[in-house]
């Protein structure tokens, strides 16, 4: 459960999106900025971080741990570094709220260190599958363990001699990817990762940023355990999936034009952009330039005819987190929306095929849901009651279906929205939604 008391928005049918836009900082470089920043030497200077409650879960792990940080403060953290073997054994659990990645580097990192840890969630992240990361960091030679079905809460008791290993990554996932590289930080010899398919690879870029020799080709990236890493500074630019609300907001309802200022636009998420353009978005990328070692540009997006599409799969892992979004725009197309090859969806914050169908449902559009991804066929959004489940990405979607919907929607159990984007509907309603918080008991 989210630290914030329960919610719920309110949505009146209608309205358009315009204006400049400055969504707030990227949640996955927050946290890495964090966990390299409190190993590495020297300080690590971030501006832009994400000020939510699942980066501040790692920010709040790590002074458990012994870290002094400064801020965060309107974007701007320092966080002296320890070094790698200057962490200290924290005196109670490490509590990760609703953070997957907090749990899954944490897991990967901690393997690595002197002390035993353990990792707990809410009841959402302690339901989310572990024995993707549990297996292959046992196989590296960690001594950890998840509960019998395979869920947190994790125990990772201190680490005695690491070894890489090379690892054929079952599922496309830069949460693995970048739990296996921590303790090969901490691992003789050379720890390598293959991926299926291109995920997200800030924790390669940050990692070079940091001054580590990485060796990367094609879906391969390897590095030798036993280096260190210097602080630095990291600008964090605006996060794509939260931009990613505004974008098809922007799209389905008439009249809108939006700029989005300075969003990160790493190949490896902009997944989003290629769907919303296949499906006949308006959208620009303007002023492409790079900030650190990542490419940042701003968004400009209009209002246009959307019509439905195949997905194709390779966008999958380049679209992870933006699904809700997508099947918004998708209930706005003309045509039928087909998505496959997503059954990862099923396993994030909520399962978001079977709630982003229940939800679209509830508003009168003929959405099914298949074992991996869904079929939504465009058509009138009815207003009424959703459920977010708890998921804050689900709650953001279906507040931007407002726009197009013949009467006010309500959304359930909105909370969450804090982990990844604590002023959504302040800056949603300056952008012209017409979005209010309602307190709720709980729902
Ligand atoms: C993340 C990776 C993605 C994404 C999550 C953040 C990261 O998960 O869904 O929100 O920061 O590495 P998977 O890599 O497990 O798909």
């Amino acid at each position: 459960m989210s630290d914030s008391p329960a919610i719920r928005f309110s949505v009146s049918p209608g309205g358009r999106l315009g204006g400049r836009i400055r969504v707030p900082g990227d949640k996955s470089i927050s946290h890495r900025a964090v966990m390299l920043g409190a190993i590495a030497q020297g300080d690590t200077d971030i501006t832009g971080f994400l000020e939510g409650e699942d980066t501040l879960a790692t920010l709040a792990a790590f002074r458990a741990m012994g870290v002094r940080a400064e801020g965060p403060s309107q974007g701007r953290l320092v966080i002296h570094g320890v070094g790698r073997e200057g962490l200290s054994a924290p005196v109670e659990p490490l509590y990760l709220g609703n953070s997957g990645t907090s749990m899954r580097l944490l897991a990967g990192l901690m393997a690595g260190q002197s002390f035993d840890v353990e990792l707990t969630g809410d009841a959402s992240l302690s339901l989310r599958p572990m024995r993707r990361v549990t297996r292959p960091l046992a196989e590296m030679g960690a001594d950890l363990q998840a509960s019998e079905d395979g869920t947190p809460p994790l125990r990772i008791r201190a680490g005695t001699g690491l070894r890489g290993i090379d690892y054929d990554m079952p599922v496309a996932s830069a949460q693995v990817k970048s739990c296996l590289l921590l303790p090969g930080l901490y691992a003789e010899g050379r720890t390598c990762v293959s991926e299926p398919a291109s995920t997200r690879d800030h924790t390669e870029r940050m990692l070079q940023g940091f001054g580590y020799t990485l060796l990367r080709e094609q879906n391969r990236v390897c590095l030798e355990g036993g280096g260190s890493l210097t602080g630095t500074a990291i600008d964090v630019p605006a996060d794509i999936s939260s931009a990613a609300f505004f974008m098809v907001g922007a799209a389905i309802a008439e009249g809108s034009d939006v700029l989005l200022e300075h969003v990160g636009i790493n190949p490896t998420r902009t997944g989003i952009i290629e769907i919303l353009r296949l499906m006949g978005a308006d959208l620009s990328v303007i002023d492409e330039r790079r900030v650190g070692g990542e490419p940042v540009a701003d968004i400009r997006i209009r209002s246009a005819e959307l019509s439905g599409i195949r997905i194709p799969e390779h966008l999958v892992p380049l679209a992870i987190d933006e699904f809700p979004a997508v099947f918004v725009a998708a209930a706005s197309a003309h045509g039928e929306t087909v998505l496959t090859g997503a059954a990862e969806l099923r396993v994030k914050e909520s399962d978001r095929i079977q709630v982003m169908t229940d939800g679209l449902s509830a508003l009168g559009i003929d959405a099914r849901p298949t074992a991996d991804g869904m079929i939504v066929r465009g058509g009138v959004i009815r207003g009424g009651e959703v459920d977010s489940h708890g998921d804050h990405r689900v709650a953001m979607a279906f507040a931007m279906a407002g726009l197009r919907a013949r009467d006010s929607i309500h959304i359930g159990d909105c909370a969450n929205v804090n982990t990844s984007f604590p002023d959504f509907a302040a800056l949603a309603r300056e952008s012209g939604l017409d979005i209010l918080v309602e307190p709720r008991p709980h729902d």
